[in-house]
């Protein structure tokens, strides 16, 4: 994974809300001016205290939804049908944990310590992508999971390659290929049981289908009219594309995807607009995304107390860890 329009914050809540000083203000123009010739930010370099806390925020946000976002498809690992896909799986959960690394590294470099954003997402304080809180009820589950959420992911993640905060940019360049490569295992399976497939097996493809499509509309996040954040984010090249367009390129790409597999998208509204040139789509059910982002979803309880306890049962590892670290520091001074 995984963003939604990573924005989720109580408006206004984060607004400077003393004046600048002379010195600060020139600060500001210098670092803008950047930003508007299409430069980039580095760790080192002045920045205003609400773009660096908008980007804490959302690297964070980011970095959860990637670790938490192992814990659905992992439940599948000991269940895959082949030694074929249960490898090509095990590969895509472990790079779902690569991509959370790279990530609150990133969000280190502003300040903030992996061990306090790990302890606001296990106290239930921060945000990650609402998908992660509905089941994975069949095997079907894990082939539409990397065609339709790693493919909405790919939508919201490549624009943000030229974030203008570089460490984000750079580790989203990597995550951005590795992505490609679980959108496709998705589809690939998916395309093995509708063509080759029994009944049954289809209908399991349809099932996962009819569950997933509205999540993953709502991984795009909130509508750009309600989105709090977005218009500052855009401004300092944080935010690249709107979240209503992004949602519509990911459904203007999905519906010949979904032709060719031969299913049915389970919206009555969705057509081809001539006028417009895109597909229009019914409406999403926001009382539902906001409910799962409170806290309310299928699984929301559940995510989190699989997190704490991997937290706890790895604390073996960490402390082997540190205390190489400790000896191979010592040697090294010793030497
Ligand atoms: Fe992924
Ligand atoms: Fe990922």
């Amino acid at each position: 994974m995984y963003t939604q329009a990573m924005d989720l914050m109580p408006k206004g809540s984060d607004r400077p809300s003393t004046p600048l000083s002379a010195t600060e203000q020139q600060l500001l123009d210098r670092f803008e001016a950047r930003i508007d010739d299409g430069g980039f930010i580095e760790p080192k370099d002045w920045m205003p205290e609400h773009y660096r806390r908008t980007l804490v925020r959302q690297i964070s946000q980011h970095a959860h939804s990637e670790i938490v976002g192992m814990l659905p498809e992992g439940n599948w690992i000991t269940r895959a049908p082949t030694l074929k896909r249960k490898a090509i799986l095990l590969a895509k959960v472990q790079d779902e944990g690569g991509h959370g690394l790279y990530l609150y590294a990133a969000a280190e470099t502003l300040g903030v310590s992996r061990d306090e954003l790990i302890g606001q997402l296990h106290a239930g304080k921060a945000k990650y992508s609402s998908i992660f809180n509905y089941p994975t009820l069949t095997w079907a589950d894990v082939g539409v999971i990397g065609w339709l959420v790693d493919g909405a992911a790919i939508m919201n993640q490549v624009p943000l390659c030229r974030c203008s905060y570089a460490p984000y940019a750079r580790a989203m360049i990597r995550i951005c290929r590795e992505e490609s490569f679980h959108q496709r295992q998705g589809y690939d399976a998916l395309l093995v049981m509708m063509r080759n497939g029994t009944p049954r097996q289809r209908e399991m493809v349809q099932d996962a289908v009819n569950r997933w499509w509205w999540p993953s509309l709502m991984m795009f996040g909130p509508p750009d009219d309600v989105s709090s954040h977005s218009a500052q984010s855009m401004r300092w090249g944080i935010k690249r594309i709107s979240n209503d367009d992004l949602r519509q390129k990911f459904v203007d790409a999905t519906v010949p995807q979904a032709k060719v597999l031969g299913v049915t998208l389970p919206d009555p509204e969705l057509r081809w607009n001539e006028a417009r040139q895109h597909f229009d789509f019914g409406s999403i059910d926001w009382d539902e995304f906001w409910r799962v982002v409170g806290g309310d979803g299928p699984c929301n309880r559940e995510r989190l107390a699989d997190r704490v306890d991997a937290w706890e049962e790895g604390a073996w590892v960490r402390e082997a860890a540190l205390a190489h670290a400790a000896k191979t520091e010592a040697q090294r001074q010793a030497a």
